[in-house]
């Protein structure tokens, strides 16, 4: 069945191969959109809308493609508001208080986890997520692990296996031997529920070694690599991202020049966190420098218990804008289009013909009010796969 959607204030197609992330950006005015099949059939005027079996009015709302959000940590129990708290009050951000949350974790019963990762997901979906990535790492043992990447994968497709996400309390005197079992039982036990390899390579969590051997190995089991790169400082993180091929190195908020070239003149996506540096009140990114180079940037939220508890991407979406002085229609790709290249996904993050029918309906006329009207709940519906999800847009 075909569902003609017309009276769109502003349509938001974007076109997901552009190099730069500005100019792969696009939008029709006064827009219609035809869905068949789940997919996108036909978009452009409203006036020049062929005819379909049923038709929906958008009452001048922007259609966005639905958010591709490319790094999320999902899969834990307790939190960590205290040293948020300490934070604001003055304290730096320690990549150690993932211990605490690892213990929380491995206290909890598996209906607990799923719970808790269910109730993160919808929140996600009613601010316009309609594509997350999950990733485990709060476990840190073969079982814990193996739990997290299950639980995770009852929720969505792009699992990421973070077993080298820090060296746990017990094998503390022998980090060689964690990254062993990173690399062996653990990731036999994780490869089979997961897409994707990930290690924090970062002073406190994994040096460039112990990163490069965990991205080999989870490669040789058929996942592919992403990277915590350069969030805390300096670091050899972005250059093993290009050098393994990584879809996408994510933080990138301590770059020098020799790291802003790598990432411009190859495919690994520059995926920023703006909200990580809300929450933590480090310095932002600087994504103008990544843009203005060339490279294709993609916003995430990185939603944690520890480092961001935030699960918006409008909210990175504004950050971006005020904050990392990326346009507004920067912002949007790289919430959309951006996520999906992070993520090699081609079927998403956009709605150009062929595309999934995962669109988010704003209370609003343009993409703009993502940014000009920053807190403010705009999302009136949000559809998957050509079929409403949440809200209505009647
Ligand atoms: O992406 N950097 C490593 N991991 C998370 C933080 C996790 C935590 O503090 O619990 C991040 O910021
Ligand atoms: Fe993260």
């Amino acid at each position: 069945m075909s569902i003609l959607i017309t009276n769109i204030g502003e349509l938001v197609t974007n076109q997901p191969d552009g190099q730069a992330a500005g100019a792969a950006y696009a939008a029709v005015a006064d827009a219609a959109l035809v869905i068949d099949d789940g997919r996108v059939a036909w978009t452009g005027p409203a006036a020049r809308a062929p005819a379909a079996d049923q038709m929906v009015d958008a009452a001048g709302r922007a259609v966005l493609p639905g958010f591709v959000d490319s790094h999320a940590h999902l899969v834990f129990a307790g939190e960590r508001s205290a040293e948020f708290a300490a934070r604001m009050a003055g304290q730096p951000y320690r990549a150690g208080g993932i211990r605490a949350t690892v213990a929380a974790t491995r206290a909890a019963a598996d209906g607990r986890l799923r719970a808790n990762l269910g109730r993160l997901a919808a929140e996600m979906l009613a601010q316009g997520t309609t594509t997350f990535e999950c990733k485990s790492g709060y476990g840190l043992t073969v079982a814990d692990e193996a739990r997290a990447v299950a639980i995770a994968a009852e929720f969505t497709s792009e699992v990421t296996y973070l077993g080298a996400h820090v060296v746990p309390p017990e094998f503390e005197a022998d980090p060689a031997g964690y990254v062993a079992l990173v690399c062996g039982a653990m990731l036999d036990a994780c490869a089979p529920r997961s897409r994707w390899v990930d290690v924090f390579c970062e002073r406190g969590a994994f040096g460039r070694d112990e990163a490069a051997a965990v991205l080999a190995a989870g490669a040789a089991a058929g996942l592919q690599p992403r990277i915590h790169a350069n969030q805390l400082g300096p670091g050899p993180g972005v250059q093993l991202a290009v050098q393994s091929g990584a879809a996408s190195a994510d933080h990138c908020t301590y770059l020098d020049d020799a790291d802003v070239d790598a990432l411009a003149s190859a495919p690994t996506v520059a995926t920023l966190l703006p909200a990580v540096e809300f929450s933590t009140r480090q310095p932002y990114p600087d994504a103008r420098r990544l843009l203005d180079a060339g490279a294709v940037v993609a916003l995430a939220t990185d939603c944690n218990p520890g480092s961001c508890f935030s699960s918006s991407m409008p909210l990175c979406v504004a950050l971006a804008v005020r904050e990392m002085h990326m346009t507004t229609q920067e912002a949007v790709w790289a919430a959309t289009a951006g996520g999906a290249r992070a993520l090699r996904r081609a079927d998403v993050g956009h709605l150009g013909v062929g595309a999934s029918a995962d669109m988010i309906f704003l209370n609003a006329p343009s993409h703009t009010y993502l940014a000009y009207r920053p807190g403010v709940p705009l999302v009136a519906a949000v559809w998957k796969a050509g079929a409403p999800a949440l809200g209505g847009v009647g």
